[in-house]
């Protein structure tokens, strides 16, 4: 009861306070499925039966950075590191606008190899070709002027997620010359600038408690982001993190429905993480709010070599190429893949 008060409230006012949201995580078994039909509603007002689809281009597996969890981590020299050039990325887009693909999504680690100027070359490259197109970039923490130039060169969307927002919990998950205030910084500079803005975190990393996943709530509630990506840790042979147990597929979920009910507009993605631990992740989240899937689109050759985490699935119906069984399984729970850019809620670029 006290529990299905709490998702009411939720649902009426998006907002909750740090005990009420603990007290839900503790309880989450009593009140799962309620929270999944309100999310459901919730997101169906908004956008309707309908997924929003991206086309994930993995251009780097370089990176500079160390975290402890993340397989393209700089001190792995089990990676076999790889780059696209300029030519290599457009030929996905081209294979991504054949199939149905408005939104292209730049990945990859912090590698400085790219220059701010290469950088925008491609941005603009890919806007003249498919000016129909939305380009997001995910490659990290850079200076608000070098995102202001990637915003300038058409840019319109940019992942970056916080991964925790306990400064305690990040300094665990990170070596020190990472700090969660810059990467919170970074975020409110790139809403600043007018990118529409993805952050978003890890479920079940080490050392996380529900009180850290509360914090993540408050940080949400508080930051307001256009997009959340949310995805269970999975453990890769190569890092500080290989014995730590991966994170639980439920609780994603759960985690994605809460997400729903306090960001109603939210563009919320079923993520590769969630569909390589459960076979049905992406068709779970999908039924407890989330409204976007991103299907590789990078060159079949380096997909296995972008590898976060063990057994990355790369080859199956996340696929872009397998898009038709996608939109299968998409059809089977009753919502449709669309090939609209699909922008926030209302969103205009400044
Ligand atoms: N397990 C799950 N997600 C991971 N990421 C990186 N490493 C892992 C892992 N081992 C996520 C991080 C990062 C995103 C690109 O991938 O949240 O922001």
């Amino acid at each position: 009861e006290k529990t299905k008060n709490l998702i009411n409230k939720l649902t009426d006012t998006h907002s909750l306070l740090k005990d009420e949201w603990v007290y839900l995580l503790q309880n989450a078994d009593v009140c799962r499925d309620f929270a999944f039909k309100k999310a459901c509603s919730m997101r169906d007002n908004i956008y309707g039966k309908t997924v929003f689809i991206r086309g994930l281009i993995e251009f780097t597996n370089y990176c500079r950075n160390d975290c402890y969890y993340c397989g393209i981590r700089r001190s792995n020299k089990n990676a076999a590191r790889y780059r696209l050039n300029k030519d290599d990325i457009l030929s996905c887009c081209a294979e991504g606008y054949r199939l149905g693909f408005r939104t292209f999504v730049l990945q990859g680690g912090e590698d400085m190899y790219f220059s701010d100027d290469e950088m925008c070359r491609m941005i603009s490259s890919i806007k003249q070709a498919y000016p129909d197109c939305a380009v997001t970039l995910s490659v990290g923490e850079r200076d608000k002027s070098t995102y202001q130039r990637f915003y300038n060169a058409g840019a319109d969307r940019y992942l970056l997620r916080h991964e925790t927002a306990t400064d305690n919990h990040y300094r665990k998950l990170h070596p020190d010359e990472l700090t969660l205030s810059n990467r919170v910084k970074c975020l409110y500079d790139l809403k600043e600038i007018g990118f529409q803005v993805g952050c978003g975190m890890m479920v079940g990393s080490p050392y996380q408690t529900n009180e850290h996943l509360a914090e993540d709530m408050l940080f949400l509630e508080k930051f307001q982001p256009h997009m959340v990506g949310i995805g269970p840790f999975i453990s890769h042979k190569d890092t500080p993190f290989k014995n730590e147990p991966n994170g639980s597929a439920k609780k994603t979920i759960f985690m994605v429905a809460l997400t729903r009910l306090l960001l109603p507009s939210v563009l919320l993605p079923a993520t590769t993480a969630l569909g390589t631990l459960d076979e049905m992740g992406r068709e779970k989240a999908v039924l407890a709010g989330a409204n976007v899937v991103m299907p590789n689109l990078s060159p079949k050759n380096v997909r296995e070599k972008y590898m976060l985490y063990d057994n990355k699935i790369s080859t199956g119906d996340e696929a872009a190429e397998s898009l038709a069984s996608l939109a299968l399984r998409m059809e089977k729970i009753g919502y449709e893949i669309v090939s609209a850019r699909g922008d926030f809620a209302g969103f205009k670029r400044k």
